[in-house]
């Protein structure tokens, strides 16, 4: 006989342990009360269950993505190139100096800008994705740094853009100034900060995304914002919050 209680019957009480959380995809154990049992349900990782301060220095970490790449749950994943990443491409001089950071695995967007005929440079700090992009980009793996995007000394270069894609949504808050300031240090005057940025609302972060006036606040000082369109291709999970946008330094 079923001693359950009725409502754990009626809904499915282990819904939680079967649902995974969509920003970083781990299994749950938490449970989130009694929802339909077979509807899909989103929840937040254990890790998410922290102190916010603890949570900030995770995504600060590059064990905190390196367990994720190691495991494949990696739902921010595009598998593609976002279709105004490619507009750009289409109207961009070749030759020009790319800077990717945070580039995670995504290794297809640093062939469509070689391909496009750039010079590319790519860096992050999590070994195990700096691994897995190196692997699939074969004869083009050195364009692949592993280190940190704040401290790593590129050298002389200026660069002429910068591409972004869930980085800046990936670093806690008291790091948007540095991010600010640090592209701002790597472009040369008049180049592009381009990419995809995530504005909204998260009551459980990581991702962290941007505001409008946060957004002025980080960048107007630096940059003028030249193009700003809502992502017409998001993955679900970002689904109305990504704007593909173009920042110029001054
Ligand atoms: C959400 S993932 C995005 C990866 C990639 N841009 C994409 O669109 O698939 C964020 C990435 O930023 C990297 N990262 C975070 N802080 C970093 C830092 N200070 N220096 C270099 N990489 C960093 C992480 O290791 C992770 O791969």
């Amino acid at each position: 006989m079923d001693r359950r209680p009725d409502s754990a019957r009626l809904f499915g009480e282990n819904a939680a342990a079967t649902s995974a959380c969509e920003w970083c995809g781990w299994r749950s154990s938490r449970r989130v009360g009694f929802v339909p049992a077979r509807s899909t349900v989103y929840v937040r990782c254990v890790l998410n269950e922290t102190d916010p301060r603890e949570r900030e220095s995770d995504s600060a970490r590059p064990e905190f993505w390196s367990q994720r790449y190691a495991s494949g749950r990696t739902p921010w994943q595009l598998d593609g190139i976002p279709d105004h990443a490619a507009a750009f491409l289409a109207r961009t001089a070749p030759r020009s100096k790319v800077l990717i950071p945070g580039c995670g695995s995504d290794h297809q967007v640093i062939r469509a800008f070689r391909e496009a005929g750039h010079d590319v440079t790519a860096i992050d700090f999590s070994a195990v994705a700096v691994e897995q992009a190196k692997n699939a980009l074969g004869k083009l793996r050195d364009t692949v740094i592993l280190g940190d995007f704040f401290s790593y000394a590129f050298g002389a270069i200026a660069f002429d853009i910068v591409y972004e894609r869930t980085f800046l949504c990936s670093l806690p808050p008291r790091l948007w100034d540095d991010y600010a300031g640090r592209v701002a240090q790597l472009l040369r005057p008049k180049g592009m900060l381009v990419g995809c940025f995530l504005y909204g609302e998260e009551s459980d972060p990581p991702p962290y995304p941007l505001k409008e006036d946060k957004a002025a606040e980080l960048f107007c000082s630096r940059f003028k914002l030249v193009r700003s369109e809502p992502v017409s291709d998001p993955l679900p999970i970002f689904a109305g919050m990504e704007k593909w946008q173009e920042w110029r330094r001054y």
